[in-house]
Formats: structure tokens, sequence, C-alpha cells
């Protein structure tokens, strides 16, 4: 049998590089101020480094993305051989990581969270102002790490990103109540806070390969349709998983009064259901009467519908990427088709 049919672990395909991200990051965030140094490596020691999903999915794009092209007319090599090129989308992912855990550090702050990955969040461990100082700190290593890319659109894609992860919380954290009620709006906030940063990275990685518009739009179209289905089935969960798999309080988002994709499904089945979102969660009450609408309706099977929606739209992308032959190639188109499945049948 072909090889691209034997079955593979995402993860474990990119696992050694990985590693050495995870070692280069440390490296890339010490400081001259000790705490500074801890506060900003907290989250990449080994053990709460998370499930690396950013990096995987970016360096599996640029093995996607490694169509071997006529010899290169300057150096004479191959391109498919271009170490220096693996090295700046293993920047990409470098800095995609200390973005999302910067926006984490500063979510905790946001959301007075005392818990994160298991452990102490960092503001409950340290307090708020370190945490909002490292969580600048990070952003600023990314920074330094993105001008050594020294490529122009690939820093206007990155600083979208961290653009779009404000906007998103501020779309928030500030919503009118007919905002509130809106599926647009939810989608809209959701791409900003969490697909723009798949989406936008994705794109990087092709820019820096070099390859055409057309292979660029497909890349970012992979990473905002898996954004997309990561959000909506992560909006799921919070209403079906249990606190223990998730490591978090389950429920939190609606008793934070963050109405999700669910509850926009069932406010559509059963129209009462808008006047106690206007109410708000503050009273327990309200949260049990929304379950119980939410129970009664179709609204987590329909939310998790247009994860998998989205969930195919990325898949199309990839396999609407020029053909090749190439197995590493192959195989890790396969691998990112494979985690897109992955993340709409996740249980946690
Ligand atoms: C997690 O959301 C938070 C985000 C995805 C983004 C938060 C963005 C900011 C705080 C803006 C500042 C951005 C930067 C780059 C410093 P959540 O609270 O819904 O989920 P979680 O707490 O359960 O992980
Ligand atoms: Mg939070
Ligand atoms: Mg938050």
């Amino acid at each position: 049998s072909s090889v691209i049919e034997e079955p593979l672990d995402p993860f474990s395909l990119v696992a050694e590089e990985l590693s050495l991200i995870a070692n280069r990051l440390r490296l890339m965030v010490d400081a001259e101020v000790p705490s500074l140094a801890l506060a900003a490596k907290y989250f990449f020691k080994m053990g709460v480094e998370g499930k690396r999903f950013r990096p995987t999915v970016l360096l599996l794009m640029a093995s996607a993305l490694n169509i071997s092209k006529p010899i290169s007319a300057s150096t004479g090599a191959p391109s498919s051989v271009s170490h220096k090129l693996r090295a700046r989308q293993q920047c990409i992912a470098e800095i995609a990581e200390m973005i999302h855990v910067a926006s984490l550090l500063h979510d905790d702050v946001l959301d007075d969270a005392d818990k994160r990955r298991g452990i102490g969040s960092l503001n409950f461990v340290m307090g708020n102002k370190l945490a909002v100082l490292a969580g600048n700190f990070l952003l600023s290593r990314a920074c330094i790490a993105l001008a050594s890319l020294n490529n122009t659109e690939v820093l206007t894609l990155i600083v979208t990103i961290i653009d779009n992860l404000i906007t998103g919380e501020m779309m928030q954290m500030k919503s009118t109540s007919e905002q509130c009620n809106s599926m647009e709006y939810y989608m809209q906030k959701t791409y900003y806070k969490t697909a723009s940063l798949f989406s936008n990275s994705c794109k990087s990685i092709a820019v820096l390969a070099d390859q055409t518009e057309e292979v660029a739009e497909l890349a970012y179209v992979y990473g905002q349709n898996l954004g997309l289905a990561y959000q909506l089935i992560d909006d799921v969960l919070d209403f079906t998983g249990t606190s223990a798999s998730l490591g978090k309080g389950s429920l939190s988002d609606i008793r934070h009064g963050i109405v999700t994709a669910p509850i926009l499904f069932a406010m559509e089945e059963f129209p009462q259901l808008r006047d106690v979102v206007k109410q708000g969660f503050h009273k327990p009450a309200n949260v049990n009467v929304a379950l119980d609408y939410l129970g009664k309706s179709r609204g987590i099977e329909r939310a998790k519908e247009l994860a998998a929606e989205h969930a195919n739209r990325a898949i199309e992308a990839i396999n609407s990427l020029p053909k090749t032959d190439t197995d590493e190639v192959l195989i890790s188109r396969r691998a990112l088709i494979d985690l897109t499945q992955r993340v709409v049948t996740r249980t946690q």
C-alpha cells in the first residue's frame, strides 16, 4: 500500500521539530530581570506547554507547501532542500506561539482566572501587574523575531493577528443586546479571537515560501476554517464537557454572560430565550432557564454541524493545493486533514 495510506499521528510527525521550537522559545523570552524571565517562561515550561496545536499546524503547513520548484536561479540549489526557508517557517511557529501565550496571559487578567493548563494562572500566582508586563514582553520578543524575517508582507499579516485579537476581545466585552443575538456578530468575533491567528500565520508560511497568491489564499482559508471549527467545538464543549477533562470550569461562557453558537441556535427555535439573554446571567436561575431551552433545542447539534461545515471547507482548501507526488508533502497534507477531523470529533 502507498505510504500516504498508513495511519499517522499529526503531532508525532513534527514532534522533534516541536521540541526544538520549545527549547528555542525558552531562550527567546529570556530576560535581564529574573522575575520577568520566570513569568515569560511560565507557560513554556515542560509539562505546561499545552497541545502546541498552532506550531503543529504551521509546521505541517510548511511541509504541505513544500512543492518542488525549479532550480533556484540565484543559488543553483533546488528550493525543496532549503534549510533556511524551514528555519524561517519555524520562526513563524515561534511567533504564533508567543502571541498566543501573550493573549492568554492578558486574557486571564481580564477574566480574573485562577487556573490555566492545570496550574495556577500567572496573574493568580504572580499578580496582575507582572502578568500584563509578561504578556507585553512576549509580544515585544515576537516583534523582534518578526523583524529578523525582514518581510513586510509577513509583518503585516502577523500584526493583523494582534489587532484582531484585541478587536475580538473588545467585541466580546462590549456588545449591545442586539449584537448578543446575532450569529453574524458571533462569527466575526470568533474569527478575530481565534481564527485570525490560524489564517494569517498559515498564510505567512506560504508567503515565506514564495508561493503564488492562490496557494497563499488556500493556506489562509485552511487556517480560517480550522480556527472557526476549533472555536465552535470549544463553545459546544463548554456546555457538554466535564470540568475535569477541560481543565476549567464547565458552563463558564454562559455564567460569564458570553453567548455562543449553541445558545444562538437555540434562540432561533425559542425566541423567548432572547428575553433571558437580555436579562443577563448574573442570576443563576437564568442560566438554568437557558440550559433548559438549549436542551429542548437543536442548538448543540447545529453548532456541531456548523463546525463540521467549516472543517470541510478547511479540508477542501488542502485538497485544492497544487498536485504533487512527493510523499512527505502528501503525508503532511493528510495530517492537516486528519487534524481538522480531530478538531471536530474531540471531546476535550
Ligand atoms: C481566550 O479566550 C483568549 C483569547 C483567544 C484572546 C484574548 C485576547 C486578548 C486578551 C487581547 C490582547 C491580545 C494580546 C496579543 C496581548 P477565553 O477567555 O474565551 O478562553 P479561555 O480563558 O478558556 O482560554
Ligand atoms: Mg479566559
Ligand atoms: Mg476571555
